[in-house]
């Protein structure tokens, strides 16, 4: 029985030189130091043996089996460092393909505008300040010249939630506000979102816009001229004219729709400007002494000019988009087009 341990010893270790995989290697270690291993099978016969030989017997299978398993881990090592190394060969990879881009937003069309604005004005010495977008009647209406019975307060235009409280239709509360707050001299932009019950492919039931006021001893509309003409400058470019078109707003007076010269076309005529070769952007005029007298300044003392525009009439005309709802559908197709 010795020998035939000797012989199981030397058919196991020719089988764990011989395997190649480690299937094979843990195929062979079943086979031999298995439950049902051929060394576990010839421990079972010891029985047979004298009882003086047992003991001797024991011990030698159990050190051919720790020499075993010994080797067969060694193996085991080697071999699979040797799979690994084959599959890492075989898994070549292409340091030279492009990675994958991660995938950035882009500011939108409005922030950009309004941004644009901010640091134009901030240049010239500007303040920003913003104002509620829940306003009261007074600040919307009342405060800034508007009458009861004007149109601008009519269901249809402005968005009531109490009688007396509603959705800012414009950005002028705002400055009302400031103006209650501080005296002069006052130089401040105003950017923020409006509301009126409206809705085509030029108008939208919310909407954004930048309110200026100036106000001090000696602004004249020579003032507010100067100044928007080189906001325009600014923001369209240096060739950009302006004229002043006589309008009215109750809070101002006079008061003035601001066109520039077309920036499609630069004034030749064509289908943005209906060929007149301009463009209107805003509304302005010189402070209404009312208004004035209403946040309790002294209009035979100080003067000021206002303006309002709309963001997205800006928008639309510096990137030539045809339809303000673009600007709301938040399709990425359309804004990833405003990048650097
Ligand atoms: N608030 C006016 C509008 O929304 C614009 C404006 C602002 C006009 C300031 C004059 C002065 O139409």
């Amino acid at each position: 029985m010795q020998d035939q341990v000797k012989t199981i010893r030397e058919q196991a270790l020719a089988a764990c030189r011989q395997a190649e995989t480690v299937q094979e290697l843990n195929e062979a270690r079943v086979k031999f130091l298995g439950k049902k291993g051929e060394l576990t099978l010839i421990l079972r016969k010891t029985g047979q043996l004298p009882k003086e030989e047992r003991p001797q017997f024991g011990k030698l299978v159990n050190e051919v089996r720790d020499e075993l398993e010994l080797v067969w881990d060694q193996r085991e090592e080697e071999l699979s460092r040797a799979e690994e190394e084959r599959r890492l060969l075989a898994e070549s990879l292409d340091t030279t393909l492009p990675g994958r881009t991660v995938a950035r937003g882009t500011v939108h069309p409005v922030s950009r505008i309004i941004a644009e604005t901010k640091r134009i004005f901030m240049q010239m010495g500007y303040q920003v300040v913003e104002g509620p977008e829940v306003e009261w009647d007074y600040y919307n209406f009342e405060a800034l010249n508007i009458p009861p019975d004007h149109p601008a307060r009519d269901m249809q235009d402005t968005f009531f939630i109490t009688e007396k409280l509603l959705l800012r239709s414009q950005t002028s509360p705002v400055q009302i506000h400031t103006m209650e707050r501080q005296q002069p001299p006052i130089r401040i932009v105003a950017p923020g979102k409006v509301y009126r019950a409206d809705s085509d492919v030029t108008h939208s039931p919310m909407f954004h816009q930048i309110e200026g006021l100036v106000v001090d001893e000696g602004i004249t509309l020579a003032d507010l001229k100067g100044t928007l003409q080189l906001f325009v400058q600014r923001m369209f470019g240096p060739d950009v004219k302006i004229r002043l078109r006589p309008s009215y707003f109750p809070f101002t007076e006079p008061s003035a729709e601001v066109d520039v010269s077309c920036i499609i076309c630069s004034g030749t005529g064509c289908r943005v400007c209906k060929d007149t070769g301009w463009l209107e952007i805003l509304g302005s005029g010189m402070v209404h002494p009312q208004v004035l007298k209403q946040v309790g300044y002294d209009p035979g003392k100080v003067s000021g000019f206002a303006f309002g525009m709309g963001i997205e009439r800006i928008a639309m005309l510096k990137y030539g988009i045809n339809d303000i709802r673009l600007l709301f559908e938040n399709d990425v197709r359309f804004l990833e087009q405003f990048t650097s």
